[in-house]
């Protein structure tokens, strides 16, 4: 699974956004060490906190299957029914559970449209809060 190829599934994934609040629609595709490919996407709520990002439903599928370690991640994201032009990078609280369950140089892979970067976990969140704290 190229990196290409896991963007195309997070802008597949992307179309399952329940996102009526913000108009935000986002699309993450997950690569376990399995080989196996969870998606997600983001599902919102009239009462906005139960807010559920794409990157974590992606992870709590996979987790919740028995996949505990994690290769890579294509996120993919921008205003709904447009396709994503601009880097949609993930928020602090899913690099926390990218923390809790891969490895420094887990990849991040952010779609920009024809173009994307790169990441590694540790560029995006160092010095993370880890069980090894304790
Ligand atoms: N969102 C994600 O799905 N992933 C992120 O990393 C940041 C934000 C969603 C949550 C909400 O539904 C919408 O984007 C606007 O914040």
């Amino acid at each position: 699974m190229n990196d290409r190829e896991l963007i195309g599934l997070a802008l597949a994934a992307r179309e399952n956004a329940y996102c009526m609040y913000s108009g935000v629609a986002v699309g993450a595709a997950l690569l376990a060490e399995s080989g196996k490919i969870y998606l997600g996407a983001n599902i919102e709520n009239a009462s906005f906190s139960p807010t559920v990002c794409a990157e974590r439903v992606a992870f709590f599928e996979a987790v919740n299957k028995g996949e505990r370690k994690f290769k890579k991640i294509a996120i993919a994201g921008g205003n709904w029914g447009k396709r994503p032009s601009t880097p949609f990078y993930p928020c602090g609280v899913c690099r926390q559970v990218m923390t809790e369950f891969c490895d420094e140089d887990f990849e991040i892979i952010v779609s920009s449209g024809e173009s994307y970067e790169k990441y590694s976990l540790k560029e995006l969140m160092p010095h993370g809060f880890s069980s090894e704290l304790f």
